[in-house]
């Protein structure tokens, strides 16, 4: 299988944007897990089935249809948008992520995206269970105020209305579900090397990950 580079951390640490230019810069493919339980939380929605169902959930996500272009998601056909990053539907993911089943269900999807010559993951378990064999794992955090001001940043510029106290709130309620969830728990693991970004640029954390990979 060809190399991948499994970038955890809780919410808003800025892995997905980390995990994107590192990708660029090393020509590998790109995969946004979350993208793929915040989509499972919004089909779920549309359908009608409630988040806490698991048998009903799981089906959504295995028969999720799905097609990743660059920035663009298409889901049965319709560009998505930020449909998927609001915060009712990033507490849906949160809670639809602590399903074993659909966990399971969304599991060989997210390791198709391993192909030549090579792939930048980023999400909960991409080092603990989807590529526990990747050669190059990083735990990539910051402290909560820090990611919650980051989140704000990024809702305000997308022209979504915010607060921060509300969003510090959401992101404390989400670590906390993520972590304490039996399947999957977001944890360092053992041999993944702690990136802790509170006070580095998107550019700083590009370049440690960079120089990790090619030591
Ligand atoms: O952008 P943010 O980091 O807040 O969220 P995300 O990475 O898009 O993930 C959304 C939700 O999906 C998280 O709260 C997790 O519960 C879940 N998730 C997961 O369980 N496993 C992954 N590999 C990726 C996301």
């Amino acid at each position: 299988a060809a190399p991948v580079i499994a970038i955890d951390g809780p919410s808003a640490s800025g892995k997905g944007t980390v995990a994107a230019r590192v990708a660029a810069a090393l020509g590998f493919a790109y995969l946004d897990s979350g993208a793929l339980y915040r989509l499972t939380s919004l089909a779920a929605q549309r359908a009608n089935v409630a988040w806490d169902d698991e048998t009903g959930v799981a089906a959504i996500a295995a028969g999720l249809d799905v097609v990743f272009t660059g920035d663009d998601i298409r889901l049965a056909g319709v560009l998505v948008g930020d449909a998927i990053r609001t915060e009712e539907i990033s507490a849906g993911a949160s809670k639809v992520a602590a399903l074993p089943a659909v966990r399971a269900a969304l599991l060989f999807r997210q390791r198709a995206f391993n192909t030549a010559p090579g792939l930048v993951g980023d999400g909960r378990d991409m080092g603990s269970v989807v590529f526990p064999r990747a050669p190059l794992k990083v735990f990539l955090t910051a402290t909560a105020e820090a990611r919650a001001e980051r989140r704000h940043k990024q809702l305000i510029e997308k022209g979504f209305s915010a607060n921060l106290p509300d969003l510090l709130a959401d992101l404390q309620l989400r670590d906390a579900r993520d972590s304490q969830r039996s399947v999957a728990p977001l944890r360092q693991e053992v041999d993944a090397r702690l990136l802790e970004t509170t006070h580095l640029t998107i550019e700083q954390a590009v370049k440690q990950v960079l120089d990790w990979y090619a030591e």
